[in-house]
């Protein structure tokens, strides 16, 4: 298949022979690239890995994926702003378009869309998807507005790329729960798969985020995931609830410089209900979040 020709300004001309050889396509037009898979889609499933950036080696593991089950494999890049609710955040993203290209080329995605801003919004949406529920529990209660943004730019992106697989990271599962039941309401004809969070040899769960941390703040980071791995264990043992296990890991946050725990919580996995304790039978997982300086991160476990 002939590299796309989509004349556009981000990949510098010396890249672009770089793509060109390894055949991945590159897309900053929306038109370009809808035309790009109305000539692929014959192939075969199309694999949607949507992201916005700063890619590790956890986006890494969802295009693998996307790669062992799909034809085509197609890769999103775009910072969405309307999943921010704090400016700051927003403008302190990481963004590294070149460098996440030559790992999406290398991992052996087909094709990258990176649209710009108004390419997403042409007009302010008046669209608000709100989750009566789902949304203002865990992330929901500390990140106002979030989900409606991630839910609107996933529908977008659902739309534009028609994907037959889209891959999630399990890292975001609350984000996972609710595109799972945007896709059903919106009768989205689209597999959903949830791949398992990859982690640094510590255990710190991977996020385009880590690249903020200073050295000492990544150190003191891994007491996010010491947190989970302590509290599943008083879970497994079955002595305490949440509400003890709490006070027990806050110590552990005490001692962490730099570091505020915002909530750790226990819930049912299926349909994300906040639960005391685990109950016979009865899938859960354990989510938490917090900040390491002015980092935020989250992370869970399966219990
Ligand atoms: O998980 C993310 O990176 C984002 O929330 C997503 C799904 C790409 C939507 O912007």
């Amino acid at each position: 298949m002939a590299p796309s020709q989509t004349g556009h300004s981000i990949i510098p001309l010396s890249l672009r022979p770089f793509y060109a050889a390894i055949k991945m396509h590159f897309f900053d037009q929306i038109e370009a690239f809808r035309a790009f898979l109305a000539a692929t889609r014959s192939a075969g499933h199309v694999g949607l890995v949507p992201t916005m950036g700063a890619l590790h080696a956890g986006h890494l593991s969802l295009i693998q994926a996307a790669r062992t089950d799909c034809a085509t494999v197609v890769a999103s890049v775009f910072v969405n702003p309307t999943q921010f609710n704090n400016p700051e955040d927003l403008a302190k993203y990481p963004r590294t378009l070149e460098q996440d290209l030559a790992m999406l080329a290398d991992a052996g995605c087909d094709a990258v869309i990176a649209p710009s801003v108004n390419a997403m919004y042409p007009t302010p949406s008046r669209v608000n998807i709100r989750w009566n529920g789902l949304d203002d529990i865990l992330e929901g209660q500390f990140r106002p507005g979030h989900f409606s943004g991630v839910s609107l730019v996933v529908a977008k992106l659902f739309n534009l790329v028609r994907p037959d697989i889209a891959y999630f990271g399990q890292k975001d599962f609350q984000q996972f729960k609710i595109i799972s039941r945007l896709t059903d309401e919106l009768m989205f004809d689209i597999q959903l798969r949830c791949v398992e969070t990859v982690r640094e040899p510590d255990g710190l769960a991977m996020s385009s985020r880590n690249l903020r941390l200073n050295p000492v703040q990544r150190q003191e980071a891994v007491v996010f995931f010491r947190a989970l791995q302590q509290a599943r264990q008083e879970i497994l043992q079955g002595r305490k609830s949440i509400q003890d296990i709490r006070k027990l890991i806050a110590g552990n946050f005490s001692a962490a410089r730099g570091t505020l725990l915002e909530y750790l919580e226990l819930a049912d996995r299926e349909n994300l209900t906040l639960i005391d304790r685990v109950e016979a039978q009865t899938p859960a997982i354990l989510l938490i979040a917090g900040y390491v300086g002015e980092v935020r991160l989250i992370d869970n476990l399966f219990v």
